[in-house]
């Protein structure tokens, strides 16, 4: 009888997760001795009855490469640890996947859902692989996460689109995108898009400094000017404030791009005018980087769990792809680098941070 092991989605999606999905079945079923069974909307699927599983096999990968969110749905509510007012039904869980004969999960999420994998491991003792996933490459422990290049692709051809319309009527456009607590697609779209500001949670910024630019672009007959905004950049004024105190500012102002706006207009004599793009940057088919990167990291998700490599996470680090131990992978988010090469690289061509 083929062993059983289980996969799930967890937190918000990424272009490339049915593309990991298909690469770990794929790897991992032409073993010939394994089964995948997929649990559906992260555990969801393992709590309710009748329980929502999906036995996956060569046949249900067709078509998954390019299709963009993932076939077993996922959700970035509920801890199995419970929290909040909720109950602890983590024990549960585990006897599910026990019930089902399933040998581990692998878990296919960001570091919510792989801080829930390593508490499954160490507290729960039920064996557990990570795959990092998140659109804003913010985990130490990997060099790239996949869907990350898929939004940064989007958001660089929304500044494109901006460009020639703020061109055409002289204005001050920004966009805003995401980027919560790290400016990493902010940063990449920005310097590929040809932005002359970019405002990053890591840089607080002063208005004067972005009126500045403005301005001097006016005095050289530039009379546009694009900004770009991560969601979680705040003005040297609320810089003291917690991750989460920013946050409901923020959303109090109308999101970081609006407050951006709402300053620089009371400063600077300009047509402004705000887009938001939301989760445009997180729908839709994976770029190829993405693709490639998802089929490694699903390949060799699969061979960690053919070599019983429990408690591990798939990475890539200098283009090599390894196991890290789960505690390491979750242990640091990874912010932009304010003193790093693609900084440098962006002030050193006129780039504007407002710091
Ligand atoms: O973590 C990925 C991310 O895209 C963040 O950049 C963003 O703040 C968040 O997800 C949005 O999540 P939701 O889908 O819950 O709005």
């Amino acid at each position: 009888m083929a062993r059983k092991v289980g996969i799930c989605t967890g937190g918000g999606d990424a272009p490339g997760l049915n593309a990991v999905i298909r690469a770990f079945v794929k790897t991992i079923c032409r073993s010939g001795e394994w089964e995948v069974v997929g649990i559906e909307d992260a555990f969801n699927g393992l709590f309710e009855t009748p329980r929502r599983l999906q036995h996956l096999d060569l046949r249900s990968c067709q078509g998954l490469l390019h299709r963009g969110g993932t076939v077993l749905g996922t959700t970035n509510r509920g801890n199995p640890f419970g929290g909040d007012g909720a109950p602890d039904r983590s024990q549960f869980l585990v006897d599910a996947a026990r019930d089902e004969g399933l040998e581990g999960i692998v878990s296919i999420g960001g570091d919510g859902s792989l801080g829930i994998a390593l508490r499954l491991m160490r507290d729960r003792g039920y064996p557990m692989i990570g795959v990092p996933k998140t659109i804003d490459n913010d985990l130490s422990a990997t060099d790239w996460t996949f869907g990350f290049q898929s939004a940064v692709e989007v958001a660089r051809d929304a500044l494109d689109r901006l460009h020639t319309t703020a061109e055409s009527h002289d204005r001050v456009m920004f966009l805003e995108v995401m980027g919560r607590d790290t400016g990493h697609i902010a940063l990449h779209a920005g310097i590929a898009g040809g932005a002359d500001v970019i405002l990053l949670p890591e840089l607080p910024w002063a208005a004067d400094r972005v009126a500045s630019k403005i301005l001097a672009r006016r005095a050289v007959g530039r009379t546009f000017t694009l900004v770009v905004v991560a969601e979680g950049a705040v003005p040297t004024d609320l810089a003291h404030l917690s991750l989460g105190d920013r946050k409901r500012a923020l959303t109090a102002a109308g999101g970081a791009a609006h407050l951006a706006m709402a300053r620089l207009g009371a400063v600077v004599d300009a047509e402004m005018r705000c887009t938001v793009l939301g989760h445009l940057q997180r729908g839709g088919s994976p770029i190829a980087f993405d693709r490639i990167l998802a089929t490694r990291l699903g390949v060799g998700a699969a061979e960690l769990v053919q070599a019983g490599r429990w408690g591990e996470m798939v990475r890539i680090r200098d283009d090599h792809v390894d196991g890290v131990p789960l505690s390491e992978a979750v242990s640091k988010l990874r912010t932009v680098d304010v003193d790093g090469e693609l900084v440098k690289v962006a002030r050193a061509t006129g780039i504007e941070f407002g710091a």
